[in-house]
């Protein structure tokens, strides 16, 4: 059972965060034409991270080298779109008030940092011998980093979708 919020006669419930000036400018700095780059850009290291452990689910299966030099390259230009994608999204996150005083941008902030220590992580592995790196160690980082851009994602999607992040208040 949850409590009721104990309030007085006639007085109105408030969010002490919505009465922050700048809570509703949320429209997107970071941008061209009004189409934020930081939305634009995520579409690659998402693409990239899965593009990654197909490779390296494909070397095992195979065996031919192809498929690590692959994964090579998608784990590296993975992670640095993403870099990129990170920047213009830290941008946004400090330039604009209302998408810096909610919690849930800097939630997502703290999981996409996550997300590129993974990828540089697994792209860093692979530097130095990227047959050898495969298994096992490379394919469980690929795989990790699956779960956590899928998770960065979605998260990224409710900042847009349900709190309208980024979006246009323009009619
Ligand atoms: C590292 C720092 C990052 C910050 C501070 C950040 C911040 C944000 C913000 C503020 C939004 C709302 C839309 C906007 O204002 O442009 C957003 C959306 C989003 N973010 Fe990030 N982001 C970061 C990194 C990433 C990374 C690395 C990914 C994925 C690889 C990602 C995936 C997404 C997605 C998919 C959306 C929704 C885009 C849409 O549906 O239009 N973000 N992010």
């Amino acid at each position: 059972m949850t409590a009721e919020p104990i309030k007085n006669e006639g007085e109105e419930l408030t969010d002490p965060i919505a009465e922050i000036p700048g809570f509703e400018e949320t429209e997107s700095r970071i941008a061209v034409m009004g189409h934020p780059i930081h939305a634009m850009s995520v579409a690659f290291p998402v693409a990239l991270t899965f593009c990654t452990f197909g490779a390296d689910a494909l070397y095992w299966w195979t065996g031919d080298a192809f498929w690590a030099r692959a994964a090579l390259w998608a784990a590296g230009t993975g992670f640095l779109f993403g870099m990129f994608a990170g920047f213009s999204g830290t941008a946004e996150l400090l330039l604009v008030a209302g998408i810096r005083v909610r919690a849930a941008a800097w939630t997502h902030f703290i999981i996409a940092v996550t997300l590129l220590a993974l990828l540089g992580a697994n792209w860093g592995h692979r530097l130095y011998g990227y047959e050898a790196a495969v298994l096992p160690y490379g394919i469980l980082l690929s795989a990790l980093c699956t779960g956590v851009v899928a998770f960065t994602g979605w998260h990224g999607g409710k900042l847009v979708f349900d709190y309208r992040l980024g979006t246009s208040k323009r009619s």
